[in-house]
């Protein structure tokens, strides 16, 4: 898999020729200023949960793109009112194929109201697994226990896991999580966009290596295969 990353918690991940953008949030982060958001070419737009630091871009990418949205049912209602009719609405519990590979909707445990105030359903995890891989996608989220029931049914090879603190985990929580989800590998999300989620990228990376997890920090608009 080749995972490009956008900065905060937005990654591009190419499976086998099919492109996933998850919750992109580049037009209005600093961080991202040197990306180009219209070369951004998702087949796929997954949404973890209606926060504008998740959404921000979501109408100019697919409307551009025609890229299908996936996400909670309130979610894709709402963007159906602003205009997107290529929708996959789903919810908690949700095992579906997709041209990608299997999709299962998971447990986050955080909150997920839109921009405008109104509902936007609860926040969401997910599993992705391939032909060849199987990976976690936390989306914004505590510690929770229900992240053991990925391991019984996946083997789950990576994790983009929160580590910015404040509103989500820290990476103490994350190498938890990782535990759970029985992972060595961590991709780094969530974390510097804001002063509250601010980290000390040489004190985490140390704390990481303690616990034998590789951590990785990407650069925004760095490229990996994986
Ligand atoms: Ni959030
Ligand atoms: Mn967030």
């Amino acid at each position: 898999m080749e995972i490009t990353y956008y900065g905060h918690a937005c990654f591009l991940i190419n499976i086998h020729g099919k492109a996933i953008l998850f919750d992109p949030f580049i037009g209005p982060n600093k961080l991202a200023a040197h990306i180009e958001i219209d070369a951004i070419q998702p087949d796929f737009i997954l949404l973890s949960h209606g926060h504008q630091d998740h959404i921000a871009d979501v109408e100019r990418i697919a409307k551009h793109t025609g890229a299908q949205l996936i996400a909670s049912h309130e979610l894709v209602e709402y963007f159906k009112n602003n205009g997107l009719t290529n929708v996959h609405p789903m919810n908690h519990g949700g095992r579906i194929q997709f041209e990608f590979g299997e999709l299962k909707m998971v447990n986050a445990v955080h909150s997920s109201s839109l921009p405008d105030g109104s509902y936007g359903g609860n926040p969401a995890g997910f599993v992705i697994k391939s032909a060849d891989q199987a990976f976690y996608y936390a989306g914004d989220t505590a510690l929770h226990l229900d992240m053991q029931l990925i391991a019984e049914d996946y083997n789950i090879d990576f994790a983009f896991l929160p580590i910015g603190n404040n509103f989500t985990m820290d990476i103490r929580d994350a190498i938890k999580a990782a535990n759970f989800v029985q992972t060595e590998k961590i991709i780094g999300m969530h974390y510097d966009t804001f002063p509250y989620i601010e980290i000390d990228h040489d004190a985490v990376k140390k704390i990481a290596e303690k616990e034998n997890k590789a951590l990785l920090l990407m650069k925004i608009g760095e490229k990996v295969n994986i």
